[in-house]
């Protein structure tokens, strides 16, 4: 039976998600709970935003204190858990500058910005197409969704923003056929976490930094769900010893405050001036209190091993039990795709593990797409991975 909490939303939410009836109240480590303080092994961290867990002690400070100090107070003035974020952000990048924001969808709008600003500025116009990856996901704003390589996004919201050319992911023939002059910025995802969490290829990213270099094209990494140290490394371009121009950050960064972010190298530093973009909460003290705290823990010495370790271990465990069910294993530290058997419905298992106490996310292509808290415990990742191979062994399904 649905409790009156649940009616209630439904009654006045728009109808645009499908949720699952779990009302959660409140969260320790990786665990959450609900209204009854039945235990949850949370492996979806909110999307990936709690990337160091619920009921965090720093965190929680941090946020205390900031907010009995000040919130807001708008960017017609300076801060200092801002400027310490922005400088902070700028070291562990090698990046000139940052812009604060919100969303990831607001960090790629920004991002996509300053490409074809910078391409504008030093080229003029018809210069302005950017490219993105085909099955990638850069956010639900018309110009992001419009960036989004997957067609089923693009549906109903017409007129959408032109200017994208979509390649095939790890594709260099397609990469070379689709540049042309009217190319400004290429975007990626190091590994591609709605679409089904596809690992780009260290062949096809080496192609699109040649060929960036070459045509002056700006690469835009877009780190909003890689990014603070879910792929084991910092960031998840770092996994291809490539630099870019521009990332965009958000999810992880705030720990489950909304916070968005795009940084740019020192080519790009001086493109955008005065007036060209800006936002009433971006880089406001409580969100950026809260990043720093964020980026304290990740960078502590051993954090990214940890993760690297962790996600090896959740991916050997899964392959030793692999059976019929499982098509393939994908990912990068704690960023796990499982793809499913096309007859098996990733939201009956979905279901099923919220039945036994397990929380999971889908992705494209048929797969279980697992995002734990980057400092979950080994004793809560396992007591998640047992429940999950229960459900998923031969038979069950
Ligand atoms: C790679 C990537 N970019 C952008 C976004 C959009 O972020 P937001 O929902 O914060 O706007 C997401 C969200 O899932 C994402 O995974």
């Amino acid at each position: 039976m649905q409790s009156n909490l649940i009616n209630k939303a439904d009654k006045w939410y728009m109808d645009t998600y499908s949720q699952f009836p779990l009302i959660i109240t409140s969260g320790s480590g990786s665990i959450v709970f609900d209204d009854k303080e039945r235990a949850y092994i949370d492996f979806t961290s909110g999307i990936g935003v709690s990337s160091v867990g619920y009921g965090n002690q720093g965190l929680t400070k941090a946020i205390k204190e900031q907010a009995e100090n000040i919130t807001h107070i708008s960017n017609l003035y300076y801060n200092k858990p801002a400027a310490i974020l922005a400088e902070r952000l700028c070291s562990l990048t090698k990046m000139e500058k940052v812009f604060f924001a919100n969303s990831g969808a607001e960090a790629n709008e920004g991002a996509i910005k300053l490409a074809r600003k910078y391409s504008f500025d030093k080229y003029g116009k018809n210069r302005n197409n950017i490219i993105t990856l085909k099955q990638s996901f850069h956010g639900r704003t018309i110009t992001t969704l419009a960036a989004t390589g997957q067609d089923h996004f693009h549906k109903s919201f017409y007129p959408f923003t032109e200017g994208f050319k979509y390649v095939i992911a790890n594709d260099i023939d397609d990469l070379r056929r689709q540049v042309d002059d009217s190319v400004c910025g290429i975007m990626l995802e190091a590994v591609q976490g709605e679409g089904g969490v596809y690992p780009l290829e260290k062949d096809f990213v080496k192609a699109v930094e040649t060929i960036a270099k070459e045509k002056d094209i700006a690469i835009i990494f877009d780190e909003v769900q890689c990014g603070i140290g879910r792929t084991g490394a910092m960031l998840g371009y770092e996994n291809f010893n490539i630099k870019p121009d521009i990332i965009s950050l958000a999810k992880g960064l705030g720990g489950g405050v909304p916070i968005g972010a795009f940084l740019c190298n020192e080519k790009m530093s001086k493109v955008l001036g005065p007036g060209d973009h800006g936002s009433t909460y971006g880089g406001n003290p409580l969100v950026c209190a809260a990043a720093n705290e964020v980026i304290n823990q990740v960078s502590q010495e051993g954090f990214l091993e940890s993760v690297k370790s962790k996600g090896e271990y959740i991916r050997n465990y899964i392959t030793d039990w692999q059976n019929e069910n499982i098509v393939s294993i994908r990912g990068m530290g704690l960023m796990i795709g499982i793809e499913l058997r096309e007859t098996i419905k990733v939201k009956d298992v979905q279901e099923k593990a919220l039945e036994e106490g397990l929380l999971i996310l889908s992705a494209g292509g048929n797969t279980i797409r697992l995002l734990p808290p980057l400092n979950i415990s080994d004793n809560e990742i396992n007591m998640g991975l047992i429940i999950l191979k229960d459900i998923l062994k031969d038979g069950v399904l």
